[in-house]
């Protein structure tokens, strides 16, 4: 029991300004640090790196050689692992700059604990504010030992800020070139999902034909978990948290649903294009129903499939007298269904070409008399059969790395609203959905009266904002706190283009550095081809797709449904790793990762 304060308002007051007795707490958790990292004194220092056998050759070889001729000599595209270094030279006056790019993602700052762990004082570590836009303008500044003490193991990116901005024009490399020379850059790293590791190995290759004496290394975060490669690198970071925050909350409402009897809640998952949010989430929760965007691409679904699908589960449970559940449906879903796809692709060409024209135009109504006789027949009628807000939001404006703002997309609610027409259907023509024949839902007379008699009463929710900032786990504060050591360790060894990774989080964690050349392949954006990392999808015929697979239909019938409940950051559910990560990779517990050692970080 805490002591009774003599002044309790005083103690209130107290926990202002981020000391919440939680953020008190949580900052003294101490952090596990892979073995490479530990000197034989107990103290962290920066590791070695040897090279594997293992080399990344992507399909656009031949391109890619062209764009990183440099990177690629030095690298020969081959992964690095760290090994411990037998009697590190104390490497000092380093100027290492670090900045976030992209969405918020829960461990960011760990990562500069990594970092300043590290580089030790003998070295500086400076914080570009707001992202790559920091980086262009120079908003650089040092950061200190008491200030990483501060924001250890707390969440946000709000300490750096970031953004989205993308360095593409020669301006802004020659910028981004001033930047490091004026600050003396012996390091830049870059925290960021594939287009932000993307823009690291350009950055990279620009400094080598410049001469700028600075190595980029890139980090691996994303709350979506599409910046994965294989067993070199399972998952990025924050998709732990992110999943954990949206497993709770879907995990209530599948409680709510059970308990009011009365709601299908429908909620959409952040992700804005890989389905691996809504994967993990339903394998922790076992909804009703939880839709993946890649096995609908894969079926070649169609919108009507879809509906058809989902309406098809909800009339069987409510034939069984369950009129209630979750639906969980992937952000970037639209993207995935073969006859959107082709629409949003039209409508990249489209706006590519016509965006000033279209954006001057006042009303939506404007705005479809222009555009739909740019398309082909198929897609101006599919995206005339769509409500209003869905063609507003489809005709949005690109971010800066070109693609659709899927978040903004709700999806989720033209589900909904196809979904109810099609109960409505099935109600009013019995004699066409219910029956013994072939195709048919089988029915007695009783419950056809019963399936009549209820109403599809929903609500939509979108999970995304509220899961990217959150308190890491303990998973992501020991990710993140290695990945850290890992780029700052590189950064040490003169190493640049490489992409920090850990793997095998089931035995002390491994640590590697992979060759982002190799991972960069050819992408449609906007309308034109570009090189980007290529995002690490959910594939089908994965072991943990398969598991959900098995299992969904039994979920659904029996209402299997689980609530994970609260993230514990200590206690008995506080070491578990994402579930997809243990499936895919085999592990054989998913409740308790382990990347070495445990350490009480305080940094003088
Ligand atoms: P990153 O890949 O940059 O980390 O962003 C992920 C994400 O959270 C997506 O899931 C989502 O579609 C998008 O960011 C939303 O971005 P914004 O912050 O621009 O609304």
């Amino acid at each position: 029991m805490p002591d009774i304060p003599s002044n309790p308002v005083a103690e209130f007051c107290r926990t202002e300004g981020r000391h919440s007795l939680f953020e008190d707490e949580i900052r003294k958790l101490p952090i596990p640090a892979c073995s490479v990292f530990m000197g034989k004194d107990g103290k962290i220092r920066p590791a070695f790196f040897k090279e594997t056998d293992t080399i990344f050759k992507c399909e656009d070889h031949e391109r890619t050689s062209k764009e990183f001729p440099r990177s690629i000599e030095r690298s020969k595209d081959t992964v690095l692992e760290a090994v411990p270094a037998e009697q590190p030279e104390a490497i000092t006056g380093k100027r290492v700059a670090v900045l976030f790019s992209g969405g918020p993602a829960a461990g960011g700052h760990n990562v500069l604990v990594g970092l300043k762990a590290v580089l030790g004082p003998e070295n500086i570590l400076l914080g570009i504010k707001k992202g790559p836009k920091g980086l262009i303008n120079g908003n650089i500044f040092e950061i200190d030992s008491s200030s990483v003490n501060s924001i250890m193991n707390t969440g946000g990116f709000d300490y750096l800020g970031t953004d989205r901005t993308k360095v593409k024009t020669s301006e802004q490399f020659q910028k981004v070139k001033e930047t490091a020379l004026r600050n003396k850059l012996d390091g830049l790293i870059i925290v960021g999902g594939d287009d932000s590791n993307t823009n690291a190995a350009f950055i990279a290759e620009y400094f080598l034909e410049h001469g700028v004496d600075c190595n980029v290394i890139g980090i691996p975060k994303t709350i979506d978990g599409d910046m994965a490669v294989s067993k070199y690198l399972p998952i990025s970071f924050g998709f732990d948290t992110a999943t954990k925050v949206y497993s709770e909350l879907v995990g209530n409402l599948t409680q709510d649903a059970a308990s009011a009897v009365k709601y299908y809640h429908f909620v959409k998952l952040m992700g804005r294009t890989a389905s691996k949010i809504t994967l993990e989430v339903a394998l922790q929760t076992k909804p009703a129903v939880a839709l993946i965007s890649e096995e609908i691409a894969e079926k070649n679904m169609s919108l009507e499939d879809v509906v058809d699908y989902v309406a098809n589960i909800i009339t069987r449970r409510r034939l069984q007298g369950i009129n209630h559940g979750v639906v969980l449906v992937p952000e970037g879903l639209v993207e995935f269904i073969p006859e959107m796809k082709i629409l949003i692709q039209e409508l990249n060409h489209v706006l590519a070409e016509y965006e000033r024209d279209i954006k001057d135009l006042p009303t939506l109504k404007n705005k479809q008399e222009y555009i739909y006789p740019l398309l082909t027949p198929q897609s101006a009628q599919l995206m005339a059969s769509l409500p209003d807000e869905i063609e507003e939001m489809l005709i949005l404006d690109r971010d800066d790395h070109g693609n659709v703002k899927v978040s903004q997309i709700e999806t989720e609610k033209l589900l909904i609203e196809k979904i109810r027409y099609k109960m409505s259907q099935l109600k009013r023509h019995t004699e066409k959905y219910f029956g013994d024949e072939e195709g048919k839902i089988k029915a007695t007379p009783a419950q056809i009266e019963r399936f009549k008699a209820a109403s599809f009463s929903t609500q939509s929710h979108f999970l995304g904002y509220e899961g990217r900032s959150a308190k890491p786990t303990a998973f992501d504060a020991a990710f993140t706190f290695n990945l850290g050591l890992a780029a700052g360790s590189l950064v040490l060894a003169g190493k640049t283009g490489y992409m920090a990774a850990v793997t095998e989080f089931d035995k002390g964690g491994r640590v590697l550095a992979l060759p982002i050349s190799g991972l960069i392949a050819c992408e449609n954006r906007k309308g034109k081809e570009e090189l980007v990392i290529s995002k690490d999808l959910v594939k089908t015929s994965s072991p943990a797709f398969k598991v959900f697979a098995e299992n969904r239909d039994k979920w659904a019938m029996q209402d299997l449904f689980s609530s994970p409940g609260p993230i514990q950051h200590w206690g008995p559910t506080s070491r578990q790793m994402p579930i997809i990560v243990a499936l895919n990779q085999e592990y054989k517990d998913y409740r308790s990762f382990d990347f070495g050692t445990e350490k009480q970080i305080k940094l003088d």
